[in-house]
């Protein structure tokens, strides 16, 4: 669903019925900055950006896009890996950063009602201010909106004690494709009143419709957590450590990196944890309330080290360490990012990540001898990010060509292990053509009529999810 020119600026001056024109931009540099997302390999070509201020604006846009057939990219934070937002075929950009209030907060039910376009570290730090706490977090929390983290299910770093985005929206409201608004489940707890169609909404990736606001339950603050960094000298090894460490204390993290990925950060300013170099690292994040769980945590490291699945550690004596020790995790996406990587966002069952491993391990040795391939992520939840970096000398095609075939037998092994194609980025452009892995062709049609049901026309964030 391409515009044809002499058309556009009438249908862009035909908005101003319902939006204000500052609100209606296509001058280049919006239609660059808005058209696309943390991925840099499509050409962002919208035919306009358009910020809706009010529900109602956005009700009268997609109204007005269905009478005109025009394709709507609903856009957030843009901080996605999955080219779901990205728009290079003549949409409007839908940008929710003007719907930005926090609307309600209620003690009683700890909950809180925003705007989509709200950023999530405005949200954490509002239940902070009211002593409390919203624990879906990741590294692009300074940019990252609430609709956005809604339309990926965004996971992040805490998955392993809090969940994902999903586990904590108790109410949507939505306009969908036909240019209905739907109030979706209202903060309710309990209602077993049939189909729960805000879940339909979370991880749909726009194509559904527009999430405008949201309510979203908040919890009690972590207490006083401690950071542990482990040198590890194998894959194998970090998963002991996760029986152990998992039994024992009370885990809010429990993730991994390679010596490869720590290098890159370390190239950024920052400092090994230890002198000691090992192939791989875990951090772990536990609750030490009076510091009365550090002994069993120095406990669980001696009995380690004796069985030989660590060398050496580091366990964080401050906050402001313990933020040190997380930057040598969360910024490793940043530190890569001008090498654009080929990202893989997979998702095992916890107990199936070793024997993925080890076959993935000897997969990717044999097929990128000459590729940087670093893997990191959340493995505590069974999530694994595994990035190809590309070599100066090899153009972007040739580059992207070699890893999608390479994926194909990645996740080819991810399938006979009943894996995800994607753990937490979302499908979007870049795993549309591996759906098919995760899902099978009943499952996909299915996936269909509810797009079809929501979204007759078609003009919701056309050409993603589905091929
Ligand atoms: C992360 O865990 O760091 C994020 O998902 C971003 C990435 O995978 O690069
Ligand atoms: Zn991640």
């Amino acid at each position: 669903m391409t515009f044809h020119a002499p058309n556009a600026v009438a249908l862009l001056d035909g908005m101003q019925t319902f939006i204000e024109p500052a609100y209606v931009r296509s001058d280049p540099d919006s239609c660059l900055n808005y058209g696309r997302d943390w991925t840099r390999l499509h050409r962002p070509n919208p035919l306009a950006v358009v910020l809706p201020g009010t529900v109602e604006e956005a009700q009268a846009l997609i109204r007005y896009a269905n009478t005109h057939r025009l394709a709507l990219v609903p856009s957030g934070g843009r901080t996605g890996l999955s080219a779901g937002a990205v728009a290079c075929q003549g949409e409007i950009v839908v940008s929710m950063e003007r719907m930005n209030q926090i609307l309600d907060f209620d003690p009683t039910d700890r909950s809180v009602t925003c705007e989509a376009g709200v950023i999530t570290e405005v949200l954490q730090n509002f239940a902070r201010e009211h002593g409390l706490y919203y624990p879906v977090d990741f590294a692009s929390r300074g940019s990252s909106q609430i609709g956005g983290n809604i339309a990926t299910n965004a996971g992040g770093i805490k998955v392993i004690r809090y969940g994902l985005t999903r586990d904590w929206v108790t109410g949507l409201k939505v306009v969908t494709g036909r240019g209905d608004l739907l109030n979706l489940n209202r903060g309710l707890i309990k209602n077993a009143s049939g189909y729960d169609l805000r879940h339909l909404f979370i991880g749909s990736e726009g194509t559904l419709g527009i999430i405008v606001e949201a309510t979203l339950k908040l919890t009690r603050p972590l207490r006083e957590p401690s950071v542990l960094v482990l040198g590890v000298p194998s894959l194998d090894s970090i998963m002991s450590l996760y029986h152990i460490f998992r039994n024992k204390l009370e885990l809010s993290a429990f993730e991994f990196f390679s010596e490869k990925a720590l290098r890159h950060v370390l190239n950024k300013g920052l400092h090994r944890p230890f002198e000691a170099q090992t192939d791989y690292y875990t951090l772990i994040e536990f609750e030490n309330t009076d510091g009365l769980h550090t002994d069993m945590a120095l406990n669980l490291f001696e009995h380690c080290a004796e069985q030989g699945w660590l060398t050496d550690g580091v366990i964080s004596q401050s906050e402001a360490q313990a933020q040190e020790l997380w930057r040598l995790r969360e910024d490793i996406s940043e530190s890569i990012a001008g090498y654009q990587p080929y990202k893989n966002d997979i998702a095992l069952r916890i107990s199936r990540v070793p024997a993925f491993l080890s076959e993935a391990d000897a997969l990717l040795s044999r097929e990128y001898p000459d590729f940087e391939v670093l893997w990191y992520g959340h493995i505590g939840d069974g999530n694994l990010h595994i990035n190809i970096l590309k070599p100066d000398d090899l153009d972007s095609a040739a580059f992207a060509k070699k890893c999608g075939s390479v994926s194909e037998q990645l996740f080819a092994a991810l399938q006979r292990h009943g894996g995800s194609i994607s753990a937490e980025h979302g499908v979007g452009l870049l795993k549309k053509p591996y759906l098919h892995y995760t899902r099978d062709e009943t499952e996909i049609s299915y996936l269909r009529a509810i797009k079809k049901a929501f979204d007759p026309n078609g003009i919701m964030n056309p050409g993603k999810i589905f091929a």
